[in-house]
């Protein structure tokens, strides 16, 4: 049997990665993962399942690949079938106002993906006449997808040998291979790792597959080694560390920062609401007035000139930042004008607001006496 690091070394560029490991010759990895897949393989809206003889839509693909973008598949699943009864074809996102979409993407997060959407809806429906680029080359020159999700994009939808690498397929090499060197320096070695391992035949369902395997077996924490179709070939649990990898090096601390929201609430039962500028954090989301978001920010400016109260605070958390947000707010008489943005019903607009905002309006309507909604 193969030392682990005889394994990395030789990974490269060779496709032996498992020769020499108690699962079997070259390829043997590879023809495990798959033969378990066909029994174990996840039934996931979008997917094919394995031996169904036919390619998936690249529209729906690409669709859940970008909803998947730093985020999981029960978060997912509801949002991607809410998009695609509503826009079935690319032709039928692209011709999408900007606002109903960003609407329906309220809650998911990282909404440059929502405008990247449907800008790459737009190319492929227009500039493409509605077929996606069948290479990982022409699906990275689409706006919003970069390597990993061309990768996924041409192996799921096209069958191509794309190496698919993300937090899991990482997680997977690192214990596969027993690599004691943490992430981020790492990566590239757990990608040579993975490319090595990466078969001609079928890759779109060994791509699943390993997807499927980090997900439900080969977990974050207490990994269920004992149903793993790679338990054989596995150099960490031989060496008894597997659930200990990957290692990662220590993360500098997220700063926190701090803000107000404004919640003005109408006679009518309706709440002040902007649009937020189209670039940069919550971009081109609705969202209740604010200043910016800072660690030591300057004195609240009020919307409008009323008996504005405290109300309490929430907590968000963004990738690079804690927020905390303080919720004040007011009632306004029946025909108080706007001066900027829009009066919107509080009930039905919980749901179209990204989630720090559904916070915001969730602990301040209550103690406004108005009603929560959504
Ligand atoms: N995570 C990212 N892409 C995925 C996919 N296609 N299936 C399951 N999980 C995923």
């Amino acid at each position: 049997m193969r030392l682990p690091s005889a394994l990395v070394n030789e990974a490269s560029g060779s496709g032996r990665a498992c020769q020499g490991e108690r699962i079997g010759d070259s390829g043997a990895c590879p023809r495990a993962l798959l033969a378990w897949y066909a029994g174990a393989a996840r039934a996931l809206p979008w997917r094919v399942p394995p031996g169904a003889g036919r390619r998936p839509d690249p529209y729906r693909i690409w669709l859940s690949e970008v909803m998947l973008q730093q985020t999981t598949v029960a978060a997912v699943r509801g949002y991607y079938e809410r998009f695609l009864a509503r826009w079935p074809t690319v032709a039928a996102l692209a011709a999408a106002p900007d606002a109903e979409v960003m609407a329906a993407w309220a809650g998911l997060g990282y909404y440059a993906r929502a405008r990247n959407l449907l800008a790459c809806a737009r190319v492929v429906a227009d500039g493409l006449g509605g077929r996606f680029p069948e290479t990982e080359a022409g699906l990275a020159a689409l706006p919003g997808v970069g390597p990993y999700t061309a990768a996924a994009i041409a192996a799921i939808a096209f069958d191509a040998r794309a190496v698919v690498v993300d937090g899991n397929v990482e997680r997977v090499m690192a214990r596969l291979f027993a690599v004691e060197e943490p992430l981020p320096a790492a990566k590239p070695r757990l990608r040579a790792l993975a490319a090595a391992l990466t078969p001609e035949e079928r890759p779109g369902d060994y791509a699943q597959a390993v997807m499927d395997l980090g997900a439900t077996i080969c977990t974050p924490r207490s990994p269920a080694c004992g149903i793993c179709p790679w338990i054989e070939a596995c150099a960490g649990r031989r060496a008894g560390i597997a659930a200990d990898l990957p290692r990662r090096a220590a993360k500098a601390a997220k700063p926190v920062r701090r803000g107000t929201a404004w919640l003005a609430l109408r006679a009518d039962g309706r709440v002040l609401i902007e649009t937020r500028p189209p670039s940069g954090l919550l971009g081109g989301m609705l969202g209740l007035p604010g200043d910016a978001w800072a660690e030591s920010p300057p004195p609240p400016r009020p919307p409008l000139a009323a008996a504005w109260r405290d109300l309490g605070e929430v907590r968000h958390t963004f990738t690079h930042f804690h927020l905390v947000l303080r919720v004040r707010g007011a009632r306004l008489p029946a025909g108080t004008p706007a001066p900027f943005g829009a009066w919107r019903p509080a009930g039905p607009l919980v749901r179209e607001l990204p989630s720090v905002m559904r916070k915001a309006l969730r602990l301040g309507l209550p103690a406004l006496g108005g009603a929560a909604g959504g």
